[in-house]
């Protein structure tokens, strides 16, 4: 059985020296190159024959929007007011869940510092999910190629150009709206290439549709849900209605090809979602933001896993990836490995919550809006 250290690189999943050992060393390169080495899959089976797939291929050729035309972007963003509305339940605030301060720097810290964090934070968070979806763009492009299933290649065929919507928005609304870019996350890098590389096809959709995904779905959720700035809630309301049918595609894909897996095959990709859920915990430290504000970042660091609020949002991160898992059957596999895994990540407890399988047709925002337009 792989070890904590084989697996993530340190056996404490709180160390934080080992954490911030992990750097983006190339922040001024304008191009990463990745060689793949995945196999390229023609099949001459043409026969659609799996009904959830090409249900969701339906609803997807249905629920395509416009970025240009059905946001308005003429809206101005104020960052500053933003981060003073958001006070109260702020999302990528640290110390929201009323931390003492007394005997840190932060204690001596202006009204204007606490303002200019909260717009790094926002700049940092708006910059890492632009790169994600430039991820998720990749990984699906490759799931066109690697997946063996023509069904499936149609599906991930709408995916890609959902992706390339995504990063079109999230670009659009970080040179419009923002005031600042961040380059990717290290833990976010080194999770994405690892996907890239892996050759075996289930791996990118364990990967990106599962992890990525799902623990964007729930970001973009909670955001969506605290957020005062119409513009940004629009977006990702938009957004989030095609990330519920990404997830669906991979929840629905792996159940059928995990069927046909014997138990040592299962163990690795248990492994491999344990690997990737801690990598993404790892990336919502924002150890960029800290180092910008040029504080200590390990000092920071170390009051920001303390915070309530902050363990909150962290493990409220992982709400749809955990009952995912559990469809898929990997929690329980085995000895239940993930089950422990995800009890001692702090996350066990989402076990029960709707899978999004089930949940991609509630949130068909496009469909709303369209019958309420013609009502
Ligand atoms: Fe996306
Ligand atoms: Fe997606």
């Amino acid at each position: 059985m792989a070890s904590n250290q084989e697996m993530i690189g340190r056996e404490e999943l709180d160390d934080l020296e080992a954490i911030l050992s992990i750097t983006n060393s190339d922040v001024d390169e304008v191009q990463h190159i990745i060689r793949a080495n995945s196999d390229t899959l023609f099949t001459w089976d043409y026969e659609q024959s799996r009904q959830p797939l090409i249900k969701l291929y339906e609803k997807a050729k249905t629920s395509q929007w416009n970025a240009s035309t059905d946001l308005d972007w003429s809206l101005p963003v104020d960052q500053a007011e933003l981060v003073l509305a958001n006070a109260q339940a702020n999302v990528n605030g640290p110390f929201s869940g009323g931390l003492d301060l007394k005997g840190t720097p932060f204690e001596s810290w202006t009204d204007d510092q606490w303002i200019q964090l909260g717009i790094e934070g926002q700049n940092w968070t708006l910059s890492q999910f632009l790169h994600g979806e430039q991820g998720a763009l990749i990984c699906t492009a490759q799931i066109v190629e690697t997946v063996p299933w023509i069904d499936a290649k149609y599906y991930a065929a709408t995916q890609v150009m959902d992706e390339a919507r995504h990063v079109e928005v999230f670009a659009r609304y970080l040179d419009e709206k923002m005031s600042g870019h961040y380059p990717i996350n290290a833990h976010l890098k080194m999770l994405l290439d690892d996907i890239i590389l892996d050759t075996r096809w289930d791996m990118t959709y364990l990967g990106m549709q599962i992890m990525v995904e799902g623990l964007a779905l729930a970001a973009f959720g909670f955001i969506h849900q605290l957020t005062t700035e119409p513009l940004l809630k629009k977006l990702l309301r938009y957004v989030m209605s095609d990330e519920a049918r990404h997830v669906a595609f991979g929840v629905l894909s792996l159940k059928e090809f995990y069927t046909e897996l014997n138990s040592a095959e299962i163990r690795e990709r248990q492994e491999f979602a344990f690997e990737a859920a801690v990598r993404m915990r790892d990336r919502f430290l924002q150890q960029e933001v800290w180092e910008k504000m040029g504080v200590d970042v390990k000092e920071a660091m170390s009051l920001v896993i303390q915070d309530e609020g902050r363990v909150m949002f962290q493990s409220m991160l992982f709400s749809k990836i955990v009952p995912n898992c559990k469809k898929l059957g990997l929690l329980d596999a085995g000895d239940g490995w993930l089950r422990q895994k995800f009890t001692e990540l702090g996350v066990i407890q989402f076990e029960d919550w709707i899978d999004t399988g089930e949940e991609y047709a509630m949130l068909d925002e496009v469909s709303k809006d369209r019958d309420a337009a013609i009502a």
